[in-house]
């Protein structure tokens, strides 16, 4: 007797998650442990963001057809406006080299449920993500401080070789204090005791 996998990785296209929108906000916001109303803010961004060409995604999605995590991203481009706030900071950052922002895929988000934390499911997210681009790196950004959750992030990003890109930079309109990271593509095959 074959049985079902427990969860299982899967590419998400514009319409699959258009369709599971909801359902990925409230990862997002239970992830980051902001306010049922963020979701509703965000909605329209990731709708934008969902046409933008290269946009992909995937996530995790267990027995019971529920999603247990989520990541995309697309490639960045001059007039984006996390392009122009990145730009910004370098040129104001003594030594901050432009040359990060030439060809580069932005992972805009990663987020694995809570109860879902722990089991290498934001590390598979972030290659399988990756995986699928032609870039020759990848940038992301994350709060500096925050709750536990942050943190796990952090570790994530580091074991996987991403360095300090911006440190303590300030996008306009929130007044938190974010890292910029990045590293070359392809990431090093997983370690073979990891997890997942
Ligand atoms: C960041 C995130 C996607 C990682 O997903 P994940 O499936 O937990 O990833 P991993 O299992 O690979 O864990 C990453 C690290 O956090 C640790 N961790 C995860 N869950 C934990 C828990 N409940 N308690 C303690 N540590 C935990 C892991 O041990 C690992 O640390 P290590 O590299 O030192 O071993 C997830 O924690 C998350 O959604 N966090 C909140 C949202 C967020 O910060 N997103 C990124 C925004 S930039």
């Amino acid at each position: 007797m074959t049985t079902a996998p427990a969860r299982r990785l899967v590419e998400l296209g514009p319409e699959d998650l258009i369709a599971r929108l909801d359902e990925a906000l409230a990862v997002y916001v239970s992830a980051m442990g902001y306010p049922p109303s963020t979701a509703r803010q965000r909605r329209a961004l990731w709708l934008d963001h969902i046409r933008r060409p290269g946009w992909r995604a995937v996530g995790w999605i267990d027995a019971t057809g529920a999603l247990l995590g989520i990541a995309y991203g697309y490639p960045g481009a001059p007039g984006q406006w996390w392009f122009e706030e990145v730009r910004r900071g370098l040129r104001g950052t003594p030594g901050g080299d432009l040359r990060w922002l030439d060809e580069y895929f932005e992972l805009t988000e990663l987020h694995v449920r809570p109860d879902a934390q722990g089991a290498g499911l934001g590390e598979q997210l972030l290659r399988a993500l990756v995986a699928g681009t032609d870039r020759s790196h990848v940038l992301l950004s994350t709060p500096e401080y925050g709750g536990s959750a942050p943190g796990r992030a952090w570790r994530l990003y580091r074991r996987l070789g991403f360095r300090d890109v911006l440190r303590e930079h300030r996008f306009t309109g929130d007044t938190r204090p974010f890292a910029v990271l990045g590293r070359t593509l392809p990431l090093d095959p997983p370690d073979p005791g990891s997890t997942g």
